[in-house]
């Protein structure tokens, strides 16, 4: 350990890091996120515009918030603080603080749900379903009980809390190792299941077939909310996850693999849920429940779709796990450096905080659906300022900040050390200063303009 590193601990390997990164990226947003907004936003145009912020703008910054990571060997405040002293810079770090928080608060609840839907798989009571509409209901009645699912929620959140507390090396980066392949695997295995339903192909077409009249400014936001949100950018748990980092990790190649293993994930969500979604009759613009209700009528009409069902929500569970983590780990990494707290004690009390704040997200579906402010609830909102407010405002500034404060060429040193060459920084350089920015400028100026 080096003794700048001031004790935080490092990444084992450089497999370790990718794995750790990707499992931060590979979550809920992947699996539920990922198929109901696609629902929401008209299928396949909603996919395009996704892919394209995605590469366009999601990777470059990814890039620039490893680097500074790595750079600074700091949480997001301290790393603002130290590139930019005595400027306002680390409020951008404090923003994404506050989206840490803000997005665990309603991550842990749809975390519970998923921790509920193993229990209920290993009873039976969530698998034997004749119609997709019983599933649904099943699902409704689920959420609206308020007592369970802030038991599930508080069981989640415990979970997190205790990785956390472990540190880095010892929690996080083993949780990852074995997930990625499994979950891959299973994803392919019902991807047949689906495909092979009666009136598959319908859904293939709403998935793929692009229609562009659905895009307009509102959709173009979501999209650019959902990369920032899949690939856990905009708020700084990349950048410290790249604080994590030794010096002689290609951060060039993580951020490829990072980026391909989220992508190839949520594309494959999508061919397992419209397929089924259209093969069995149900609504695609369904909403937060609909990965809920669909897959268990999947699964009821698998051979052994307990056990799938069961192996399907532990995997799901884990990856939920691997991005709560990299959540609560940005804002315990901020008490811990900028406060000088324990780690313990940053961990638990967060962790507290977290959950105490999230809990009206998960009445939100039950008995406090009908507490709303302009139409949308508790759950709707805390979701709608983090992921598309917040992250794409952060992602912008951290470009605008690694474009012309901190400067591409300081940032081009950092990733060239250690003999790695940046054969793109050009492209790289020109997407930082100009196409990030502007793009999220504008995409804020039409939705704002309308
Ligand atoms: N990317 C994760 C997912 O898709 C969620 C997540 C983890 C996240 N850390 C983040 C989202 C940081 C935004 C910012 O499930």
């Amino acid at each position: 350990m080096t003794s700048k590193n001031n004790g935080r601990g490092l990444w084992a390997s450089r497999m370790g890091f990718i794995l750790a990164a990707s499992g931060s990226a590979i979550g809920l947003g992947n699996v539920w996120k990922f198929p109901y907004i696609t629902g929401q936003n008209g299928g396949g145009a909603f996919v395009l515009v996704y892919l394209a912020c995605i590469f366009v703008i999601g990777m470059p910054i990814m890039l620039s918030e490893f680097t500074l990571g790595r750079k600074t060997q700091l949480n997001p405040v301290g790393a603002f603080k130290q590139l930019a002293p005595g400027s306002l810079w680390n409020l951008v770090g404090f923003m994404g603080v506050l989206a840490g928080f803000l997005i665990l608060s309603f991550y842990g609840v749809v975390g519970g749900w998923t921790l509920a839907y193993i229990v209920k798989s290993i009873t039976g009571s969530s698998v034997h379903f004749s119609s997709p509409k019983e599933a649904g209901e099943f699902f409704g009645a689920f959420i609206a009980n308020p007592g369970e699912i802030t038991l599930y929620h508080f069981l989640f959140m415990s979970l997190c809390v205790g990785v956390v507390i472990k540190g880095v090396h010892g929690g996080i980066e083993k949780a990852c190792d074995i997930l990625m392949p499994t979950l891959l695997l299973i994803l392919f295995l019902l991807m047949l299941r689906a495909l092979t339903l009666d009136g598959a192909m319908e859904g293939v077409a709403f998935y793929l077939k692009p229609d562009f009249s659905k895009i307009t400014p509102e959709v173009i936001l979501i999209a650019l909310g959902q990369a920032f949100f899949s690939l856990s950018l905009g708020m700084g748990a990349m950048l410290t996850y790249g604080s994590y980092l030794p010096e002689d990790e290609n951060l060039i190649s993580a951020t490829f693999y990072v980026v391909l293993f989220d992508t190839m994930i949520a594309l494959l969500v999508g061919m397992v849920i419209f397929p089924a979604v259209f093969a069995m009759g149900m609504e695609p613009a369904e909403g937060p429940s609909l990965v809920f209700s669909v897959l268990p009528a999947v699964f009821s009409e698998m051979p052994m779709g307990n056990a799938v069902s069961v192996v399907f929500f532990i995997l799901l569970l884990i990856a939920a796990l691997t991005s709560g983590i990299s959540l609560l780990e940005v804002v315990v990494a901020y008490f811990i450096d900028e406060k000088g707290w324990p780690r313990k004690k940053a961990v638990l009390a967060m962790g507290a905080i977290i959950f105490v704040i999230g809990v009206p997200s998960g009445l939100s579906f039950g008995i406090w659906s009908d507490v709303k402010l302009f139409g949308m609830t508790f759950f709707d909102h805390a979701d709608n300022i983090a992921s598309n407010y917040l992250l794409p405002l952060g992602g912008m500034m951290t470009a605008i900040f690694v474009g012309y404060i901190w400067g591409t060429d300081s940032a081009q040193s950092e990733i060239e050390r250690h003999k790695t060459r940046f054969h793109w920084v050009k492209v790289w350089a020109f997407l930082i200063r100009y196409v990030t920015p502007i793009a999220v400028a504008l995409v804020f100026l039409a939705k704002f303009f309308k």
